[in-house]
């Protein structure tokens, strides 16, 4: 592929591998009971897609779509719902499935909204974390990859919608929050 402003930063096998282990770790700790995974659409979808097949046991998938108001840098922290679960989650285990924890603030706020409706339990699990962005103190239960501050595209992120089917995760040089 010639995108001259893309670099690969995580190879598809080293993602294969990290996925697998990953869901290695949430079999070990759901032993026995049924995981609800809600999923962030539309990032986490394809994370999520390959995750479930590595999770042994009882796996129900929910999706819910956000959208922070304003942009990255002077959001509020409040997020839109576009999407809403199809599933009750009280007392169930739920596992929110992220692509990317940034300022945190996403998750922050799925995290109350989705505590409110009483699970039984509510964990959070994401393929990437950058840890120098972050505006509220939040730290993934399930976390692939910690990176720096780049901005990257692939295996489900996007930047301006484009670039989530490539295999690899990749530095976009171009691209801004
Ligand atoms: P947060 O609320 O700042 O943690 O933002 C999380 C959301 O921002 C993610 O679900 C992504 O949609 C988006 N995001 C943050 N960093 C990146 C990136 O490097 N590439 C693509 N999307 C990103
Ligand atoms: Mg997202």
């Amino acid at each position: 592929m010639q995108h001259l402003n893309l670099e690969v930063l995580i190879p598809r096998d080293q993602i294969g591998a990290k996925v697998a282990e990953m869901g290695k770790m949430i079999s070990r700790d759901y032993a026995g009971e049924q995981i609800l995974l809600v999923i962030v659409l539309r990032g986490a979808a394809l994370f999520a897609a390959d995750l479930c097949r590595e999770i042994e046991g009882d796996v129900v998938l929910d999706f819910i779509a956000v959208s922070s108001y304003g942009s990255s840098t002077s959001t509020s922290g409040v997020v839109r719902f576009l999407k809403d679960l199809d599933e009750s989650i009280e007392g169930r285990h739920v596992l929110i499935v992220e692509d990317i924890v940034d300022t945190g603030l996403t998750l922050n706020y799925l995290l109350d909204n989705l505590r409110s409706r009483n699970p039984k339990s509510i964990r959070t699990c994401t393929l990437l974390d950058k840890p120098s962005r972050r505006r509220v103190e939040i730290r993934p239960d399930y976390s692939g990859f910690t990176i720096e501050d780049l901005f990257v595209v692939g295996y489900g992120l996007d930047y301006d919608q484009s670039y989530r089917n490539l295999p690899d995760i990749c530095v976009h040089k171009e691209a801004k929050h």
